[in-house]
């Protein structure tokens, strides 16, 4: 263990079977939400089909794309995950793999500002997304969720673009320390108001890269 790591609180083996845990759970809503849009289309397409199909009419009946061997015109985009730089990249790329569905990937940089440790609730988008969200089902990936202030600003940044729907991931989230009203759709691991680093969180930029995750002493951050 780290010298300035008090204790453990979830080690790399915890992490790597929640991750996967979830990741089978996202999986599954991805595919019921994307079973859906595919009904919702095809439900369109009929309703703005002409009362005589083709064969009625003397013609040939046109196979489905599928049936061709094509992607149906009506089949919804791939599930976008967005990465929160930079304390969702290890969880990121362990919950892509566990998620057995295409999806593409975007990652957006965000900070807060605030003066010392209160923030001011305003979020900067350092780098935004470049993929078109309309219509598609959208997961966002966090590290953690703290005030909700973070997460709050973003999914009313994506709603703005009209996606099909935005769910919420987090590995940790700290709900005592809540300043906005927010519920992430995933939890990892809920846990209580100590100082967490590891697995992608950091203090002061380092810590990051700690396979596990685990409460930083009071020593190191000066209390
Ligand atoms: C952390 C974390 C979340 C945010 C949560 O990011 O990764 O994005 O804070 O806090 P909130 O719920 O109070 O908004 P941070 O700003 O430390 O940046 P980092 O990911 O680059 O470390």
């Amino acid at each position: 263990m780290h010298p300035d790591i008090e204790r453990i609180l979830f080690t790399a083996e915890q992490i790597a079977a929640r991750t996967r845990a979830l990741g089978k759970r996202i999986a599954e809503d991805l595919a019921a939400s994307a079973a859906k849009a595919g009904e919702d289309a095809r439900a369109g397409e009929q309703a703005a089909a002409p009362a005589q199909s083709a064969a009625a009419q003397g013609g040939v009946p046109a196979q489905s794309a599928a049936a061709q061997g094509g992607v149906p015109a009506q089949n919804p985009a791939m599930p976008l995950a967005v990465c929160i730089l930079k304390g969702s990249v290890p969880f990121f790329a362990d919950l892509i793999r566990a998620i057995p569905l295409p999806l593409e990937t975007e990652y957006i940089a965000l900070s807060s500002y605030g003066a010392g440790t209160a923030s001011s609730g305003a979020v900067h988008i350092g780098k935004d997304i470049e993929a078109d969200v309309a219509g598609r089902d959208v997961l966002i990936v966090e590290d953690i969720v703290d005030s909700g202030r973070t997460l709050a600003f973003l999914c009313g940044h994506l709603a703005a673009r009209r996606p099909r729907s935005v769910r919420v991931v987090t590995l940790l989230d700290k709900p005592s320390r809540r300043a906005v009203p927010f519920s992430p759709d995933y939890v990892g691991f809920a846990v209580d108001d100590v100082f967490v680093v590891g697995c992608g969180m950091d203090y002061a930029g380092r810590y990051r890269n700690l396979p596990y995750i685990g409460v930083l002493k009071p020593a190191v951050y000066g209390d």
